[in-house]
């Protein structure tokens, strides 16, 4: 028998008025999950995750929290703590007091609260700065007091909006694995709405893609790179983003489907699409192999572009080629030069094929 997941939604959806801004959201979360919400800006992230801890109502379906249908309990009683992009300390009060506040107030023992004050400093390293106050601090040290104050509450499900966005990319990176770190620490369960889905990649165990109020793809931040489910997923999920190329299927047998690409030639993928079809092509700059031109040689999916920018990283280089607009991720450093005549080979295993919906058809 399945355990019960620790939270659980069933086709949530949510309105204002007559604007229904989420609909359908069906999925489990495991206890000691780690789970990223991610989607272009307005697509419901902070909405459902407002509905999870209670403070937005749900429109329809359900929310169940340990198997228990959460819907109508207050937000206060749910054991969740939410940690916001703004940090939303107490200016007047000092870290301490911040972090204790809201177990004051749920008349904890003075003991008890001194003792989980100093466990999540300790956890958090914000022991020396106990007695300052939220502006004597740096972006990052505030925000690891935003963490502890959600941490001595002891909750069942951590969640967190956008809480590194405020901060410097370096800073950014710091705070991002000291958040895995303590995860895996605590074994506590964590859902983490971001839109930087590099942070989605690096600190998931599930991603729920999201898009215009509903659920596109969940799964593992590989399966969603491997095996993007459709268009949408595909150009989100990798950076730099996929490449795709439009175009009309003029054979597909045994598995496999030619398409023709104006301006290309016959690129075949792996799938089976109706003759006639219109499908698109994607690619990731990773998977695309540069050559130089060879004479003669008949190598599959070759593609002929001119070199339109290039940029020498060191340890990677990114070359753009211009009709078609293929970009290139090569490891190392390149050769090709601005205006250099490029063949670019497209691995048929290698290419995503979708249809005219832009759902996935390779296997
Ligand atoms: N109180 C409200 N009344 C009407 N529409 C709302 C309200 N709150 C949010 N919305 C709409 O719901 C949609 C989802 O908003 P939400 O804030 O959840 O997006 P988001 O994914 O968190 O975006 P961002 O990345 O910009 O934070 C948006 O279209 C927004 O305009
Ligand atoms: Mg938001």
């Amino acid at each position: 028998m399945n355990p019960v997941p620790m939270l659980r939604l069933e086709g949530v959806g949510k309105s204002y008025g007559n604007a229904t801004v989420m609909r359908g959201v069906t999925f489990d979360v495991a206890g000691g999950e780690f789970i990223v919400f991610v989607g272009p800006s307005g697509c419901g992230k902070s909405t459902l995750l407002r509905m999870i801890c209670g403070l937005e109502t749900v429109s329809t379906g359900r929310v169940e929290i340990e198997g228990k249908l959460a819907n109508d309990i207050p937000a206060a009683s749910r054991g969740l703590a939410l940690v916001f992009q703004s940090y939303a300390l107490y200016p007047h009060m000092t870290v301490r007091q911040n972090m204790a506040f809201g177990l004051e107030n749920l008349r904890t023992p003075k003991a008890e609260i001194e003792r989980r004050v100093a466990e999540a400093a300790r956890m958090l390293r914000l022991e020396s700065l106990l007695a300052r106050r939220p502006t004597q601090l740096s972006g990052g040290q505030r925000q690891r007091v935003a963490i502890g104050r959600a941490i001595v509450r002891e909750p069942r499900i951590f969640l967190f909006d956008e809480p590194l966005s405020n901060l410097d990319a370096e800073l950014r990176v710091e705070m991002r694995a000291e958040l895995a770190d303590l995860h895996r620490r605590l074994a506590a369960t964590m859902i983490y709405v971001t839109h930087d889905q590099v942070e989605a990649m690096t600190m998931a165990d599930r991603i729920v893609v999201l898009r215009a109020g509903q659920v596109e793809q969940v799964g593992r931040p590989l399966d969603l790179y491997n095996h993007p489910r459709n268009r949408f997923v595909a150009g989100f999920i990798g950076s730099p983003r996929m490449n795709f190329l439009e175009g009309r299927v003029v054979e597909s047998q045994g598995g496999w489907t030619s398409i023709e690409v104006e301006g290309v030639g016959t690129l075949r993928a792996r799938g089976t699409l109706p003759v006639g079809a219109a499908a698109s092509l994607g690619i990731r700059p990773e998977h695309v192999e540069a050559g130089p031109i060879e004479s003669g040689e008949a190598t599959p999916n070759l593609v002929h572009g001119q070199a339109a920018a290039i940029e020498q990283l060191g340890g990677s280089s990114f070359v753009r080629l211009a009709s078609p607009a293929i970009n290139l991720h090569i490891a190392g450093q390149t050769s090709v030069r601005f205006g250099d005549e490029v063949a670019a080979s497209l691995p048929p295993d290698r290419l995503h094929l979708f249809d005219a919906e832009g759902q996935r058809v390779s296997p």
